[in-house]
């Protein structure tokens, strides 16, 4: 079962308030504190002149150092940040082409929030529906530690049904666990979230799904995210390149990445004698 988080407290908190809260209250490495700040998020909801002043200030300011921080690519928005976490608005496009990704006659860049993928997050994030009646998804959970990481891998995916979240309403996207598909809202709208950027100790991977065959289509994160640097560094047979892969060989925290470059490193070496 979903857990839809209501907003009840109608006494609105400003964004400085809220970025304060969570620097000083919040542990982004446990779920339930993150959780817990739905309390402050929500009453951000009821400032309802805070995100126009926001992009007011931004727009006469021409827009010239706009979005620095921000690691995604529009339509987010970066509003702030903290030790480990920032928070942003998204823009939810109310359209139907989404299906043209997958036909290749698109070419707008595709990003996680891309419409119709099936995928979860490798971190928490804390959603509110600021804006309009929101995206709907369609959510599955599965067992992270149950999934050795290839492309192909059959995956228990577990239907918990659809999220659509009121106007004010949040939900707490638990890393490695929620499976969501997205899809466009009737009418355009936007979200806050609070994206974790706390790091573990080993860096989870990040799955897309298959979800008429329950398998994994593609892995985002972890050494997903790095293989083409590696590649390209073998290829280039760079002495110092090689001696910086040996380091993250030895001492990467993930199993994954260290396997694959002492694979490849090997055979390089081989190749080369
Ligand atoms: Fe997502």
């Amino acid at each position: 079962m979903l857990d839809i988080i209501r907003n009840d407290n109608g006494a609105p908190c400003s964004l400085e308030e809220l970025i304060e809260y969570l620097n000083d209250s919040v542990d982004f490495s446990c779920q339930h504190s993150i959780r817990s700040s739905a309390d402050m998020l929500g009453r951000l909801y009821f400032d309802r002149s805070f995100l126009t002043n926001y992009v007011l200030h931004k727009l006469k300011d021409g827009l010239s150092e706009f979005e620095p921080m921000n690691r995604y690519t529009p339509p987010s928005l970066m509003l702030g940040h903290g030790k480990d976490f920032f928070i942003r608005a998204n823009l939810w496009r109310a359209t139907d082409l989404y299906s043209a990704h997958y036909t290749g006659k698109s070419h707008e860049k595709t990003d996680i929030n891309v419409y119709g993928l099936a995928h979860d997050h490798n971190f928490d994030f804390l959603t509110l529906n600021y804006f309009g009646p929101g995206y709907k998804s369609k959510m599955f959970t599965y067992e992270y530690s149950k999934v050795v990481g290839a492309v192909g891998e059959n995956v228990e995916l577990h239907d918990n049904g659809y999220l659509q979240l009121s106007e004010g309403q949040m939900y707490l996207y638990r890393k490695n666990f929620d499976v969501h598909i997205q899809y466009p809202p009737t009418s355009d709208s936007i979200t806050i979230n609070i994206m974790s950027t706390f790091i573990p100790p080993r860096s989870p991977n990040q799955y897309v799904f298959d979800i008429a065959n329950s398998q994994v289509l593609d892995i985002v994160g972890g050494l997903g995210r790095q293989r083409h640097v590696f590649d390209m560094a073998i290829l280039l047979q760079d002495p110092e390149c090689d001696a910086v892969m040996r380091r993250i060989a030895s001492k990467s925290e993930c199993a994954k990445t260290r396997a694959y470059l002492q694979k490849k490193l090997t055979r390089a070496s081989t190749e080369e004698t």
